[in-house]
């Protein structure tokens, strides 16, 4: 064991993690973030699931998929030919990786900037003895450990994907979202079980490159954490113009593998037997926080009936000096949220380490935006008008549509809308629903707006650039009092 005690420990270095690490850094914290994740090549690699097998590379491939998209069904309106127009799978994921490893690069270049020690290998929380001054932490590496000490420890382990009891993942044709991500041709027949953010997100992928696929969901509606405005349009454009087969309502039987195929065997939203026979077969059924060999049971922390780590809403644990941050806690599972909740925890430490009243301040998940990078791409903040409605809330609604738009006119990409929506008395804005071109950068705006406590006439009064997206955003403001100008 080092004599060395640590002011901070952070086990995980994703985006909760690793930013948890430097913020502690930057405010004089002694800070070591410990991670085990290795890379394809085996090699150590930071930024957990976001920027290894998530957020940065399916992001990436979206942008390639795009573009080949674009050039085969969209150039010809603008009077440009592209003929045998064709795709290097390998040479795209090439490409995703190349800018997969920048990032986790720069990850180790951040922490060596800000004087962050990082170590590579599991931590494990050592059960406590008595009144320590600090927490003992083996990090095991390789079947060698060291133990290491903190005083405070911030609990990033994130999540993995959730199994389905019928198939186990091979990554070969039965895929979860690494295995998705790396696929080096396009299958002929694709199928996705789970309509959420990775099923949408990856099936859109391989669909803008040829594949034919099937997307099959438990649940009756489609996209249910959404507006249901929104998830309807999303459903109709993804069904008629992407080509998404989406089947809603099934239920699954067996999953087998014969041959080169994978058979689904399942009853439709009718209850009728079905079969989806497939080259390969994606599982994006949710994810499941991640504890295992972390010392949850030694230590007894605390853990919700779903496996989550349970905290208040400063991210403290039952165990003194022990937070948690990121897919590992409760909330939505999303990079930001992730980054936020570490940023908050290094204040709180710093504020405990220097002697400082100041409790700090608890997550604003009401403004926490949630975005899925479609074509259309889907984004919201706030509440819903099913919430809302649910809630006994009275409200107005304000809307308009891309097509009714100059600049997404000229880009050619009109499907889609802006909902604002404001409390009917002091039209302060609660919820914005976005589907259309480009709205994972215009829901900034709103979610500002939200943040300041902004009403639909504070946003009304802003002047926005003509011609840009933008104004689809300020004319659904405008609409909240029926004074939407161009429809
Ligand atoms: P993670 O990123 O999962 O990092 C946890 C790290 O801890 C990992 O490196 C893990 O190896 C390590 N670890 C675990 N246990 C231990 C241990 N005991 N010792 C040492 N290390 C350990 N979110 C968005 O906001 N936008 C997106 O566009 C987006 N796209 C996504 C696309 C996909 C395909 C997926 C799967 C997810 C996506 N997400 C997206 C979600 C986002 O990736 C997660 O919310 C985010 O990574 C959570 O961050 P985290 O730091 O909590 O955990
Ligand atoms: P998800 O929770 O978004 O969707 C899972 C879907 O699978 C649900 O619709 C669920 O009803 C369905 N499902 C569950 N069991 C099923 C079964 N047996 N048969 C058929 N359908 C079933 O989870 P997903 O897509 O795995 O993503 C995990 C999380 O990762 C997301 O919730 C999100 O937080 C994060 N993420 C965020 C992205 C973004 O911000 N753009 C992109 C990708 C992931």
């Amino acid at each position: 064991m080092t004599t060395e005690i640590f002011d901070v420990a952070v086990i995980g270095a994703g985006p909760g993690g690793y930013v948890a690490a430097i913020r502690c850094a930057q405010l004089g914290l002694n800070a070591v973030c410990i991670d085990e994740w290795k890379n394809g090549k085996g090699k150590p690699s930071l930024g957990g699931t976001c920027l290894n097998v998530g957020c940065i590379p399916s992001k990436a491939l979206l942008e390639s998929s795009e573009n080949f998209h674009h050039i085969q069904h969209n150039a010809s309106a603008h009077g440009i030919s592209a003929e045998k127009v064709s795709v290097d799978v390998p040479v795209m994921i090439a490409r995703k990786d190349k800018i997969v490893t920048t990032f986790t690069m720069g990850i180790a270049s951040l922490f060596k900037k800000n004087k962050v020690k990082s170590m590579h290998g599991r931590g494990t929380l050592l059960k406590r003895e008595g009144e320590e001054s600090a927490w003992r932490i083996k990090v095991t590496h390789d079947e060698q450990s060291e133990i290491i000490q903190a005083k405070h420890v911030i609990v990033a382990t994130g999540s993995t994907p959730r199994p389905l009891p019928f198939v186990a993942i091979d990554n070969d044709r039965v895929l979860d979202n690494a295995g998705a991500l790396a696929l080096t041709e396009v299958p002929k027949r694709l199928g996705v079980i789970g309509a959420g953010v990775i099923g949408l997100e990856m099936g859109s992928v391989w669909r803008r490159l040829g594949a034919e696929v099937t997307i099959l969901e438990a649940m009756p509606d489609f996209l249910m954490a959404a507006d249901e405005q929104i998830a309807k349009e999303a459903k109709s454009v993804f069904t008629k113009e992407t080509g998404l087969q989406i089947n809603t309502g099934i239920k699954i039987n067996s999953i087998k593998l014969s041959g080169q195929t994978v058979i689904v065997d399942y009853n439709n939203s009718n209850n009728e037997p079905q079969i989806l026979e497939v080259d390969k077969l994606i599982v994006s059924v949710g994810r499941v926080p991640n504890t295992q060999g972390l010392g949850i049971e030694d230590n007894e922390l605390l853990v919700d009936e779903r496996g989550f780590i349970m905290v208040d809403q400063f991210c403290r644990t039952n165990l003194k000096n022990v937070y948690a941050v990121g897919d590992v806690v409760r909330g939505p599972m999303l990079a930001h949220k992730a980054s936020e909740e570490g940023v908050a925890v290094a204040e709180r430490i710093e504020n405990i380490e220097k002697g400082y009243s100041s409790e700090g301040e608890a997550i604003d998940f009401n403004v926490i935006p949630w975005v899925i990078y479609t074509s259309p791409e889907i984004a919201w903040v706030g509440k819903n008008e099913q919430e809302l409605k649910a809630a006994g809330i009275a409200y107005k609604v304000g809307q308009f549509p891309f097509i009714a738009n100059g600049r997404a006119r000229a880009m050619g990409e009109t499907s889609g809308f802006i909902k604002v929506l404001a409390d009917e008395k002091s039209d302060r804005v609660l919820g914005v629903h976005m589907i259309g071109p480009h709205v994972s950068e215009l829901i900034s705006e709103a979610v500002m707006a939200m943040k300041f406590s902004a009403s639909s006439q504070d946003i009304a009064c802003i002047v926005h650039a003509h011609p840009s997206l933008s104004e689809v955003f300020h004319e659904a403001a405008l609409g909240v009092d029926k004074r939407a100008l161009h429809i």
